[in-house]
C-alpha cells in the first residue's frame, strides 16, 4: 500500500501544503508552516476505510425517531449569572461545549470564574487554568468575595487528564481557561496551533457528549478579530459567546454569535468593577448619563439587539481640516465603512459636502453598533457636527440609509419607539413604514435624507 504523503498546515490559516516551506503560500505568514499527521486513507465519497471495517464488524443501530427523542435533556439550567443566562436563553445546556472569545483583558478569566463560583455552590465545579497558576485564581476569586469549597482546579495543559479531574471531582461544569494554551500529546506542534486547538477541542467535545457535563472553552482572539485557528472551533462547539468592550470604559457586552439550543444575537451587559463583572439590567448611567443636551453633534439611537432595545448617543465631529493633507476618519463603535459610505451619500443625494474635512464619529459608553438601522442616527449626528445644528433633545433616530439617499425601514420598530418611550422621549425620526409609537410619542416619516433635513431644520 502506498503511505500517505505527509501533510503540512499554517498555524496562522489553517491552509494545507503538499511540501513544508519557510513561508505560508496562503496567506504569507512566516515560519508559521508545520508537519501534521496524515489523515486515515479514505475510500470514494469520503468515508474513512478504519469506519467501514467497524460497521462491518458491528451492525449499525436502528436510527432514532424523532418522537422518541427526550427534549428534557436540552434544557437549560440557570448559570446564576443573569445577564449570561439571557443571552444563552436561560442557562448551559447539559452536555454541551460553549466556546467564549474575546480580546485578552476583556474579562473572560473573571466572568467564568464567577459563573463557577456560583455552580460550585450548587455542585462541584472544575476549572482548568492552564494560563494562570492555581495561587493567581485564588488571589482573583478573593477579589471577587467567593472562595467556594466545591471548587476544583486543575493546574495542567494536558487535555487528556482533565477528564480524570472530572470524574475525581464530580465536577457538573467544567471551564478550560485557555483552548490555545492546553495540548493533546498524541498530537504534534506546540499549544494554540491550528493542530492542537482542532484536536483539544475535539477531546473536550466527547468528554462534554459522553458525560453530559457542560464544557465552556475560553479562546482568545487575534488583533482581526478571529478566534486562533481559522474559526474551525465555531464548527465543533455548539455556542460561541463573544465578550467585547472598551478597555477605557467599564461596560463589557456579550453576545451569542452562534447558538444551537435557542436564538443568537440576544445582548447582555455587564459592569467591570473592584467586584469583577456585574449584571447591568438597566445600562442608561453608562451609555446616557453624560449626555449633554442640546450640543450639536449628537444623535440617540433605538438599537435593537435580540430582542432588546437600546438607547445610544451616537456622535460626530466635523472639523475644517489642514490644507493639503488628507482629511482624518476615525469611527469607534461604529463600522468605518459605513461611515465612508454616509459621508458619500451625504454630499451626493443631499448636499451636504462633508467629506473634504475631518470627521471622526462614535458610539458613547464603549458599545459597538453594527445593525443598518445606526445609519441614520450617525448621518443625522454629522449634518448637525457640519451645520451646528442641535437635534432636538427629546428625538430619537433610526432608519438605513441607502445608496440612493432613501430612508429604508429596520426591523423590530415597535420595540425601538417603546424603548424610546419609556425614557422619556417624545418623538422619533423614522422610516416611511414606520407604525405608530405608543401615545404621546410622535413618529416623524421621511422618505430621504432631504426630507430628515427639512424636517430637522423646520424642527
Ligand atoms: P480577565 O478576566 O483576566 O481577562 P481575559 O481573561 O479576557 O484576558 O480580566 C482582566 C481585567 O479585568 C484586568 O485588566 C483587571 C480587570 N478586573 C477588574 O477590573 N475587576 C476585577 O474584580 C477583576 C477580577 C478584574
Ligand atoms: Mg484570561
Amino acid at each position: 500500500m502506498k503511505t500517505p504523503k505527509p501533510v503540512h498546515r499554517c498555524t496562522e490559516c489553517g491552509a494545507h501544503a503538499s511540501r513544508w516551506s519557510g513561508r505560508c503560500g496562503a496567506c504569507g505568514a512566516w515560519n508559521a508552516v508545520v508537519s501534521e499527521d496524515p489523515p486515515a486513507p479514505t475510500v470514494p465519497g469520503g468515508v474513512s476505510r478504519r469506519h467501514l471495517h467497524a460497521e462491518s464488524a458491528a451492525p449499525a443501530p436502528p436510527p432514532l425517531a424523532l418522537v422518541d427523542v427526550d427534549p428534557a435533556t436540552a434544557l437549560p439550567r440557570p448559570t446564576g449569572v443573569d445577564e449570561l443566562d439571557r443571552v444563552l436563553g436561560g442557562g448551559l445546556v447539559p452536555g454541551s461545549v460553549t466556546l467564549v472569545g474575546g480580546e485578552p483583558g476583556v474579562g473572560k478569566s473573571t466572568l467564568l470564574l464567577q459563573v463557577l463560583c456560583a455552580a460550585a455552590r450548587r455542585a462541584p465545579a472544575l476549572l482548568v487554568c492552564a494560563e494562570e497558576s492555581a495561587h493567581q485564581v485564588r488571589l482573583r476569586a478573593e477579589r471577587l468575595g467567593a472562595l467556594p469549597p466545591q471548587l476544583f482546579l486543575w493546574p495542567d495543559t494536558d487535555v487528556p487528564g482533565v477528564s480524570a479531574a472530572m470524574a475525581a471531582s464530580g465536577a457538573e461544569l467544567v471551564v478550560v481557561d485557555s483552548v490555545q494554551a492546553v495540548r493533546d500529546p498524541s498530537t504534534t506542534g506546540p499549544a494554540g496551533s491550528v493542530s492542537q486547538v482542532r484536536a483539544c477541542a475535539e477531546l473536550l467535545v466527547d468528554m462534554a457528549k459522553s458525560s453530559g457535563v457542560p464544557v465552556v472553552l475560553v479562546g482568545h482572539v487575534t488583533k482581526d478579530g478571529a478566534l486562533a485557528g481559522p474559526r474551525l472551533l465555531e464548527h465543533v462547539v455548539d455556542t460561541v459567546l463573544q465578550v467585547e468592550g472598551d478597555r477605557h470604559h467599564s461596560l463589557r457586552t456579550v453576545r451569542a454569535v452562534k447558538h444551537r439550543f435557542g436564538r443568537t444575537g440576544e445582548l447582555g451587559l455587564f459592569r467591570m468593577d473592584e467586584g469583577g463583572l456585574c449584571s447591568v439590567p438597566d445600562p442608561y448611567a453608562l451609555l446616557l448619563g453624560d449626555r449633554q443636551i442640546g450640543q450639536p453633534g449628537s444623535a440617540v439611537l433605538p438599537t435593537v439587539e435580540g430582542r432588546r432595545a437600546l438607547l445610544v448617543e451616537v456622535q460626530a465631529l466635523v472639523a475644517p481640516g489642514g490644507s493639503g493633507v488628507p482629511t482624518r476618519r476615525q469611527a469607534q463603535g461604529i463600522d468605518a465603512g459605513r461611515l465612508a459610505m454616509l459621508l458619500a451619500v451625504l454630499d451626493a443625494r443631499a448636499d451636504q459636502s462633508i467629506a473634504a474635512r475631518d470627521v471622526f464619529a462614535s458610539v458613547v459608553g464603549g458599545m459597538r453598533v453594527a445593525e443598518p438601522g445606526a445609519d441614520l442616527a450617525l448621518a443625522m449626528a454629522l449634518w448637525s457636527a457640519a451645520t451646528g445644528k442641535a437635534l432636538p433633545p427629546k428625538l430619537v433616530v433610526f432608519g438605513e440609509v441607502g445608496l440612493g439617499g432613501e430612508i429604508r425601514q429596520v426591523r423590530d420598530a415597535p420595540v425601538r419607539l417603546a424603548e424610546a418611550h419609556r425614557l422619556g422621549f417624545a418623538a422619533a425620526l423614522a422610516p416611511r413604514w414606520c407604525p405608530d409609537g405608543p401615545d404621546g410619542m410622535t413618529v416623524i416619516r421621511v422618505d430621504d435624507l432631504a426630507q430628515c433635513i427639512a424636517a430637522l431644520e423646520s424642527a
